[in-house]
């Protein structure tokens, strides 16, 4: 087995869909902060000797608001005309996103190669199976950045829900923190999102951006409540489910505004700037 230090490093960003597309409004992609992360990343890549990027986005308003109307995040409900229909534009709707993506790097000359979410997991009936990871593995030896979503899942016994991208992200890093894989250490998460980082409320009117947690901490914010958008994966509080189940892993997270210009390549860069880092 290969030494720790022998590993080679991964960094996965998560792109969500709140910086991608206007939660509320159906289909509508913000095509300029798109563009903008599309150009960070292939500029890493390009000046960074290919560095081992893993790439997972969210749904945003090509996800979420259908999701929500056909109430895919709970489940097979014969009293809902249309669902199964609903079920397949869901995961259509994300699809084409993806596409938006994947093409962004190709005319960079990006080499990037989206594995879809529902085909690599199935829920059975105890737990989530994951069947990407030797795929990600193969892309990863290509120099191949692997981009994977949140998508729909599917469920034996003729069920379904949703699947975040931010769970996807927890699974890939549980399988590579795992002794079966030795040749990748995962270095860090990014998770872009539309804020400056976790805010947190003082007073009714006083909140602040908190820089710097431990895990064991986490538990104690009072988080200040944003106005919730349609999120059938539970907005900022979903997400920090997932996001502490990483960092159990030993793996930091630092959460930064993918909205501002360049602070996604200062992330890459490890430089200081206005976000929260999670330890
Ligand atoms: C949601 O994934 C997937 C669907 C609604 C199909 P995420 O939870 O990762 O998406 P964002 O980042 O909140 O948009």
């Amino acid at each position: 087995m290969l030494a720790l230090a022998n590993k080679k490093p991964i960094i996965i960003i998560k792109l969500g869909g709140s910086i991608l597309t206007d939660k509320n409004t159906p289909y509508s992609m913000k095509n300029k902060v798109i563009d903008s992360i599309v150009s960070q990343i292939s500029d890493y890549y390009h000046t960074s000797n290919q560095p081992k990027l893993i790439i997972i986005h969210g749904a945003g308003s090509f996800g979420h608001p259908i999701a929500n109307s056909f109430s895919i995040q709970n489940g097979l409900n014969q009293y809902i005309p249309n669902q199964i229909l609903g079920l397949t534009k869901t995961h259509q709707g994300v699809e084409k996103l993806n596409t938006k993506i994947v093409d962004g790097f190709l005319s960079r000359e990006i080499p990037v190669l989206s594995l879809t979410t529902s085909s690599v997991f199935f829920q059975a009936e105890s737990f989530l199976k994951f069947t990407g990871i030797d795929q990600i593995d193969s892309l990863l030896e290509l120099g191949i950045i692997p981009i994977l979503f949140g998508d729909i899942l599917l469920h034996d016994s003729k069920n379904f829900s949703i699947i975040s991208g931010d769970r996807v992200i927890y699974e890939i890093c549980k399988s590579f923190s795992s002794s079966n894989n030795p040749k990748y250490k995962i270095d860090k998460i990014i998770f872009c999102f539309d804020q400056d980082g976790i805010i947190i409320s003082n007073t009714e009117k006083d909140s602040q951006v908190i820089q710097n947690i431990k895990l064991k901490d986490l538990d104690l914010l009072s988080l200040k409540n944003f106005e919730d958008s349609i999120d059938v994966t539970g907005n900022i509080r979903g997400k920090l489910k997932e996001i502490k189940k990483i960092c159990e892993l030993g793996i930091p997270v630092q959460l930064i505004n993918g909205q501002k210009p360049n602070l996604l390549t200062k992330a890459l860069r490890d430089e200081i700037f206005l976000s929260t880092r999670i330890d």
